[in-house]
């Protein structure tokens, strides 16, 4: 054996042997640079191939390719058991307790008004009406003039409300509206529904007035119907969602699309009828509006006054919230303070 050949033998064990000792990836490194590095026996031998003789080139190209398969294979057994531990480590190291209990997320709650609300369908349901939805951005024919509110008529200014730049678009003041449109889409039968939404109108503020707040119209029409069934249906109500011992009253009042019309009044909550600021000193709370519908509001419903009744209702949610939870004043419903929300 000629004594290069001698010499890659000793590398080959020597390689070997410092390998096993190895046990870090940047050892790794460092061994690889010496032993299959560029100026690492094995790659020096290659380099000079051409300075053997024509005998000897064959078994030295025979043996330092030998050793360097072997320190090939040497090396990624290694570096795969090397970086197999580093993960197992890592993962040690970095573990997540998962039997750690989580930060439990913040349940919300239903909003006092939405309280409200579905107390009230949950009401009228069980009467038989339907909740219908409908526009909050409405036409001025809507609003108003199928209300039997012409143009330029002075009730409009009972109802001020924000306008868009299409003088016909307007927000809804009240959920009137509601009446057209659904007695369009029942037309002929019987109508038995309750309208929700929000109304806007631009009043001045106060413990009992906000621009925007939540209604329900109730309509009926059918034929036959009365003001005792107007009534009764009201004063159900009350009753239910209030207790027993609601004191309600109606007050003869007017709209122009309902004859005869009355107010709904709740005796004050606050100060049981002596007269506080909420009641504004009456001892009585404006719970909404009422009457029988208008001839004129059934025809543009599309139902023959002559054959047809109904009777309207418009209550606000806000004031109703109010009533139910003792709130003794309107802009804590929309203020988004948490205090207050979390009692409910
Ligand atoms: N739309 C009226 C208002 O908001 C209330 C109302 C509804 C009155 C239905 C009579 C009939 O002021």
């Amino acid at each position: 054996m000629s004594e290069i050949e001698l010499n890659l033998q000793t590398e080959q064990e020597k390689g070997l042997q410092s390998l096993a000792a190895i046990n870090s990836l940047p050892e790794l490194e460092v061994w690889k640079q010496s032993f299959l590095g560029k100026s690492s026996l094995v790659m020096t031998t290659f380099g000079k191939m051409g300075s053997f003789s024509k005998e000897e080139r064959p078994l030295v190209g025979k043996a330092v390719n030998a050793v360097k398969v072997a320190f090939e294979a040497a090396f990624a057994s290694k570096e795969e058991v090397l970086k197999r531990d580093a993960l197992l480590q890592s993962m040690e190291s970095e573990k997540l307790d998962v039997s750690l209990p989580g930060r439990a997320a913040r349940r919300g709650r239903l909003h006092p008004i939405n309280l409200s609300l579905r107390e009230i369908y949950r009401i009228f349901g069980d009467m038989g009406f339907q909740v219908y939805s409908s526009p909050e951005v409405e036409t001025d024919d809507m609003n108003f003039t199928y209300l039997n509110i012409p143009p330029y008529h002075p009730s409009r200014d009972m109802w001020d409300t924000f306008y868009t730049e299409d003088e016909n678009v307007l927000l809804r003041t009240h959920t009137s509206p509601g009446q057209v449109r659904s007695m369009r889409e029942y037309y002929p039968n019987p109508v038995r529904v309750i309208l929700p939404g929000a109304c806007m109108r631009y009043e001045q503020l106060d413990q009992s007035h906000e621009i925007e707040f939540m209604q329900f119209e109730l309509l009926v029409v059918d034929k036959g119907i009365t003001f005792a069934d107007l009534k009764g249906t009201i004063e159900d109500f009350t009753k239910r969602m209030f207790g027993p011992g609601a004191d309600t009253r109606f007050r003869p009042s007017h709209f122009p699309f309902t004859e005869p019309s009355a107010e709904l009044d709740m005796a004050c909550v606050f100060c049981g009828g002596s007269g506080c600021g909420v009641c504004h000193g009456t001892g009585w709370i404006e719970l909404g509006g009422c009457g029988m519908v208008h001839p004129r509001v059934l025809q543009y419903g599309g139902y023959d006054p002559e054959v047809y009744s109904g009777f309207a209702a418009g209550v606000g949610i806000d004031r109703t919230t109010l009533l139910r939870y003792h709130i003794d004043d309107i802009r804590y419903l929309r203020n988004n303070d948490i205090r207050f929300l979390e009692q409910f």
